[in-house]
């Protein structure tokens, strides 16, 4: 198939959604690749990396995805942007449906398919196309990072002629995907870690970390469903706020990372406690997007409060360009995999050159937009009550 890949042009954005080494797989595979210039140029990936690797170099956007069958991105493409996909063809990038509805729209109206790498389900044969895992491994490593980086403190125990200083300690609230990184860095750096998680699993997988884990006896569960949290009821919360605030008071750093599909991330901190905080204390809320876990984060800003920083910046997979880049386009060479369909036998046509399988349980779940139809029910039901 020949395969697309547009420079992102997000504010921020540095990431590329394919980067050489994947490319020259892709190319070894019989795919024909067109990358616009410039699009790797913030991931360390020069227009010449791509050429070497086996693509060819299009001067726009426009004309890298002129008769394309594949056009893979890592944000959602513009409602204008999708102009510039070939009708008939497939698009595949993150889309966040629930904040997303024009650009979703405008793919129907378009008549391009949309394989969101945010609904891929989150199945074991769908692992390797897991890009939420995989941004979320690069957010949780680098909220540590920045925790520490703002921290005028040691992460680990130091002792030096100067004296013996204690090891920092971070609470970690919200251990998913995100947390555990967080958790692992933490503790490769030294610091002592104390973490929560509304899901018993996830307590546990903390523990094994090297944290110890928070229990708190809410009164009713947090599991949800799929392996995802549900929301507390207003008294849930208020028991949960009041027992964390004992542990984060403490704290030389904290880092949430709570959130719940399709919600508002629950408040985890509030204002009283942040107060209460220790001087030149550090919270770094990965939820700052979805209205954060932490009473006073501003999302995209660092904020200081009563001497305690906030950390509320955006992206931070953007802040990790290589690695993130590296990671996702992994993620999209099992994607494209997934869609290549099976050589065929001899005498037999050739198929289309993007294989859809509306049985396919992954390709069901993350094939947003299809066939000028939106395909994804939540959504469709946002824009039916819309219009
Ligand atoms: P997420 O980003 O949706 O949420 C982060 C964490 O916040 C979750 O662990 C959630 O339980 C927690 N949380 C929600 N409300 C909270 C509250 N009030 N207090 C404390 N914590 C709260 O989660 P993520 O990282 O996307 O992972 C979700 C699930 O998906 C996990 O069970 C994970 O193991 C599973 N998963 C499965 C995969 C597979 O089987 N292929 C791959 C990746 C994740």
């Amino acid at each position: 198939m020949r395969i697309a890949v547009p420079k992102e042009r997000q504010a921020g954005e540095t990431r590329v959604a394919l980067t050489p080494d994947v490319v020259q797989r892709l190319t070894k595979q019989g795919h024909e690749i067109v990358v616009e210039s410039g699009a790797g140029a913030s991931a360390g990936a020069p227009d010449s990396a791509y050429t070497d690797a086996g693509a060819r170099i299009a001067p726009d956007a426009a004309s890298a995805q002129a008769g394309a069958d594949l056009v893979v991105r890592v944000n959602p493409p513009s409602a204008a942007e999708i102009a510039d996909v070939p009708q008939g063809a497939l698009l595949t990038s993150f889309l966040f449906p629930a904040t997303h509805a024009d650009e979703v729209r405008a793919a129907r109206e378009r008549g391009i398919g949309w394989f969101a790498m945010d609904l891929v389900p989150r199945i074991t044969r769908a692992q390797a196309m897991d890009a939420l895992s995989s941004m979320s491994t690069v957010a949780g490593y680098r909220a540590a990072l920045l925790a520490a980086w703002h921290l005028g403190r040691f992460f680990p125990m130091l002792m030096t002629a100067a004296g013996t200083i204690p090891p920092s300690r971070v609470v970690v609230c919200g251990v998913g995907v995100a947390g555990l990184q967080a958790i692992a860095t933490c503790r490769r750096l030294g610091a002592i870690v104390e973490a929560y998680d509304v899901r018993a699993e996830a307590r546990e997988q903390a523990r094994s970390l090297g944290a110890e884990s928070i229990e708190v006896d809410l009164g009713e569960a947090g599991e949800g469903s799929g392996g995802y949290a549900r929301e507390l009821s207003p008294d849930a919360l208020r028991k949960l706020e009041a027992a964390l605030a004992e542990r984060v008071k403490k704290a030389d750093a904290v880092i949430t990372t709570a959130l719940i599909p399709g919600r508002p991330a629950p408040r985890l901190v509030d204002a009283e406690t942040v107060a209460a905080m220790r001087p030149g204390a550090v919270v770094v809320d990965l939820a700052a997007e979805a209205g954060g876990n932490v009473a006073g984060t501003v999302a995209g800003e660092v904020v200081n409060v009563g001497g305690v920083t906030l950390v509320g910046t955006l992206n931070l997979p953007a802040t990790m360009a290589l690695d993130a880049s590296r990671m996702y386009a992994r993620n999209i060479q099992d994607v494209v995999r997934h869609l290549t369909p099976a050589k065929p036998a001899e005498g037999e046509a050739a198929p289309a050159p993007v294989h859809i399988d509306l049985d396919d349980e992954i390709t069901t779940g993350a094939l947003a937009v299809y066939g000028g139809e939106v395909r994804h029910a939540p959504t469709r039901e946002a824009l039916g009550a819309a219009s």
